[in-house]
């Protein structure tokens, strides 16, 4: 397990790339199961989770090859003393050749790696009749129910279960549609709603249903596919099925939280990053808290550029599904609160576990109380660096950006999770004029009994 090493007191300036979204991506390559035959995505992040996706595809039968693309996102003018030094293949093309039939069970062994492979179980459901997914259990931000997924799926005339670790599913006299209220708009339930729907009998309607960029993306793929999708990006969506889907290609859409991580990164170390690849529309209430701030937000053609040239002040923030502040960029809005003037209180709303990395940035001297789902961030003028642990891929992200704003060196640990959504975090750090490296973590030492 490596440690990545950074050295404080450093402001990011420069020009950073951004490819595709995790979150977008994952589910383009489920989707590509409705078809037979050969789907093609581009501009998919070189992350360790789009690998295991891809193992997950080929357990199931698909063929599945990835190739190096070269830097997808246009040359933008930079405001970096430091020349864009990419390297080639920031992102990959992945190829899927999906069998006329493919098969329809998830095991363990992956699902406990990457949750998001529940997402097989709408699109395998669909096509096969059957499916058996591992049930991927809790995380490290907290509990992550599947009710819904199996109450949308049952109202669609599915027979489901959950037995001996699995959701096991089965419709066979084929999924019809229906009308389904979601307590919540939860991302993947109405991913997988919606990937079922797609091929089911007659009209689906999906209440409250989610209205993530990423919904946008993978509807406009099905779409492209043949589908019969209204309304993506409200709050209904209305689905006529049909009787086939064909493969496409299709483009994801860039990573809105890779994009606000350098948002707020930027905004931390009083510094000046334009990123390109991303829309700032995907990140509105985001870029508005670190204008809020004291920074400069300037709109791109192919992205946005942040500025801070004091500390910054003190904001409120609560996390919300779309169109409000993600809950993935909620450790980058207590690590700026963390160096802020004033006091923010900070509200996570979407899963109970997330302020799990608080103790972390505690550890570099932040000033952080939580109460249930609240917490009271009081500013400090500096952190002071010290040995902390990545607990998951956003904490594990902002962790880092907290030790550029530290007194000396910090190392954080558990790098794995960085690397789970971060395709070149080290190097497009260094890129930004910072120290930081990536080492081999020293050996644990051997305690004798
Ligand atoms: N929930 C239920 N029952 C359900 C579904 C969800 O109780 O049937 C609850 C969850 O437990 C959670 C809340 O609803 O408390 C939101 O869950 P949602 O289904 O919206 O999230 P998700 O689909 O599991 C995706 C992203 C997360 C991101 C959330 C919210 C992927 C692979 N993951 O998760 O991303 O935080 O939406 O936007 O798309 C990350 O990338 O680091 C990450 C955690």
């Amino acid at each position: 397990m490596d440690v990545i090493r950074v050295v404080g007191g450093a402001r990011l300036a420069g020009s950073v790339p951004v490819e595709g979204a995790k979150n977008s991506a994952l589910k383009l390559m489920a989707a590509a199961l409705l078809a037979p035959g050969r789907t093609v995505i581009s501009n998919v992040p070189r992350i360790t989770d789009i690998a295991i996706m891809g193992e997950v595809l080929r357990r199931l039968g698909c063929e599945v090859t990835f190739a190096a693309e070269s830097d997808p996102v246009p040359a933008s003018p930079t405001v970096s003393p430091v020349p864009d030094s990419l390297p080639v293949s920031r992102a990959s093309t992945v190829t899927i050749d999906v069998p006329p039939m493919p098969g329809c069970e998830a095991d363990y062994d992956l699902v406990r790696r990457l949750r998001a492979s529940i997402c097989v179980l709408g699109p395998l459901l669909a096509r096969c009749g059957q499916v058996r997914v591992a049930h991927p259990g809790g995380d490290a931000i907290g509990s992550r129910g599947l009710d819904m997924h199996v109450a949308g799926l049952a109202r669609m005339g599915a027979d489901i279960a959950n037995e001996h670790g699995f959701v096991i599913a089965s419709a066979p006299r084929g999924l019809h549609g229906a009308t389904i209220w979601l307590d919540f708009p939860s991302v993947g339930a109405t991913e997988n709603l919606v990937m079922a729907a797609v091929l089911a009998d007659g009209v689906t309607e999906i209440d409250n249903a989610a209205r993530e960029p990423e919904i946008v993306d993978i509807c406009t793929m099905l779409n492209q596919m043949g589908a019969q999708i209204d309304g993506a990006g409200s709050a209904t969506l209305r689905i006529e099925g049909v009787p086939e889907l064909r493969p496409v290609r299709h483009a994801t859409i860039g990573d809105r939280i890779v994009g606000g991580t350098w948002a707020f990164a930027a905004a931390m170390t009083q510094g000046d990053v334009t990123v390109r690849g991303v829309s700032s529309t995907f990140l509105e209430i985001a870029l508005d808290k670190v204008a809020t701030a004291g920074g400069t937000v300037d709109t791109t053609d192919d992205g946005f550029r942040v500025r801070m040239d004091r500390r910054p002040r003190a904001v409120d923030v609560v996390t919300l599904p779309f169109p409000g502040f993600a809950t993935d960029l909620l450790p980058m809005a207590i690590g700026l609160a963390s160096v802020s003037e004033g006091a923010s209180l900070v509200t996570e709303n979407i899963f109970d576990g997330r302020f799990m990395f608080v103790n972390e940035l505690v550890r570099l001297g932040a000033d952080i109380k939580t109460d249930g789902h609240h917490a009271v961030v009081r500013g400090r003028e500096r952190l002071s660096g010290a040995p902390v642990r990545a607990t998951d891929i956003r904490a594990g992200a902002g962790l880092v950006i907290a030790g550029l704003c530290a007194d000396g060196v910090t190392e954080i640990s558990h790098v794995h999770h960085i690397d789970r959504g971060y395709p070149n975090y080290v190097a497009d750090l260094c890129s930004l004029g910072v120290q930081v490296e990536r080492l081999a973590a020293p050996q644990e030492p051997a305690y004798r009994m």
